[in-house]
């Protein structure tokens, strides 16, 4: 039975700004890839620091099978990814043919963990998939360096990384390509949606054309309308019109959003660690930012057989709760029947994914929400301890 919660997981921040945006759209005659686009694109590569090229696509998981295809990955190669991730991360490598190598994560961070990484190299491997997990920076500096050594591509999964930095890099400028999540519970959301992102010029231009069906040329590069060619492959991974303008208008409340996640999450943090044996995945370096886009909090160890029941009392006293992930992706049945599955490989995705909850800290929240969430964590915590 689902419970109904007073205070949800995730609330999208939708207001007449965006609601007009969307109804001038509409009154228009350009309903998809349009000028709505072009700026959106150019304002979030602003976002980010402006030099990043950058493509609306359909969606974060759209956006890293674009990634995959177009940096080459295919049949014989073998691509490092989490264990601890969603399962489109690694969708996105199996759909090009490509062989998913699973590495374990960190306590610390929640992170694919760098010294697994490195044993898990061989002479097939072209490339990897970093997870920026729950918007905290992976260690891009070194995660570059083993893969310049071994001539690797990188994709950074920044579905949850919306100002998210290592250093003052913005998350997605790091590899070759960033691929961003506009879903309703992310940072910013244009109702489905993602950004395809990179620091090369040329393999922006690819991945646009193949995002729309591997046409030529553009409308306005069209002498005659209705003739183009198509000289290749491609897929219709576009976004509309209407979502690019929601997008728009998302990215001027991004400052204040990010804020108040940060606010929301410390405080909710400091309480949550009083209570003996919780554990909260953070980042645990200064020279970078987490874009705080939730709280997970795993359990002491005497109660992490319980975390299903907690999950349940919680909802029923009106918090929201999600899990993130709610497996290792290699423990998952499509993964599994294919390459079989050996737990003592991936006890921290395995820790994370059966003792932890996730809880929110999204700016649908104020302090005294926060604080019933921390009262009511620990009141359930403290009451199977
Ligand atoms: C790490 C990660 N990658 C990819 C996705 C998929 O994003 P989308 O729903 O935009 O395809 C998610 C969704 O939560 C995610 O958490």
């Amino acid at each position: 039975m689902k419970t109904k919660t007073s205070i949800p997981f995730a609330r999208p921040t939708i207001g007449d700004s965006e609601k007009q945006a969307v109804l001038e759209v509409l009154d228009g005659d350009v309903l998809t890839h349009g000028p709505q686009n072009k700026a959106f694109e150019q304002e979030f590569s602003a976002f980010m620091g402006g030099s990043a090229h950058a493509v609306t696509t359909s969606s974060c998981m759209a956006a890293l099978h674009l990634a995959c295809w177009q940096l080459g990955f295919g049949p014989g190669d073998e691509v490092l990814v989490p264990a601890q991730t969603h399962t489109a991360t690694v969708h996105a490598v199996e759909l090009v043919g490509a062989k998913p190598v699973f590495v374990d994560c960190n306590e610390q961070d929640g992170n694919m963990d760098v010294s697994v990484l490195r044993k898990k190299i061989s002479p097939k491997t072209r490339g990897l998939i970093v997870v920026h997990f729950l918007g905290i920076p992976c260690p891009m500096d070194e995660v570059m360096q083993i893969a310049d050594k071994h001539s690797l591509r990188v994709i950074e999964d920044c579905a949850l990384a919306v100002g998210t930095y290592h250093q003052d890099k913005h998350a997605g400028l790091w590899g070759d390509a960033g691929c961003f999540s506009f879903y309703p519970a992310k940072h910013i959301t244009t109702g489905e949606g993602g950004m395809f992102v990179t620091k090369h010029k040329d393999l922006a231009e690819k991945v646009t054309k193949v995002r729309g069906f591997g046409v030529d040329r553009k409308f306005e590069e069209r002498k005659i309308p209705g003739i183009y060619d198509v000289p290749q492959l491609g897929l219709n991974y576009r976004m509309s019109e209407i979502n690019a303008a929601i997008g728009r208008k998302q990215i001027e409340r991004l400052p204040e959003i990010l804020a108040t996640r940060k606010r929301n999450f410390s405080r909710l943090k400091a309480q949550i660690l009083s209570i003996l044996g919780v554990h909260v995945p953070d980042i645990h370096f200064n020279h970078g930012k987490s874009s705080h886009y939730c709280l997970s909090a795993i359990l002491p160890e005497k109660i992490r057989s319980h975390r299903n029941d907690l999950v349940l009392e919680l909802n029923a006293s009106g918090i929201g709760t999600s899990v993130y992930y709610p497996q290792p992706v290699p423990r998952m049945t499509y993964y599994r029947n294919k390459y079989g599955y050996e737990a003592a490989h991936y006890p921290i995705a395995e820790l994370i994914s059966d003792a932890s909850i996730a809880l929110p800290v999204g700016p649908h929240l104020g302090e005294a929400e926060i604080d019933e969430i921390a009262g009511t964590f620990k009141e359930v915590v403290e009451r199977h301890l």
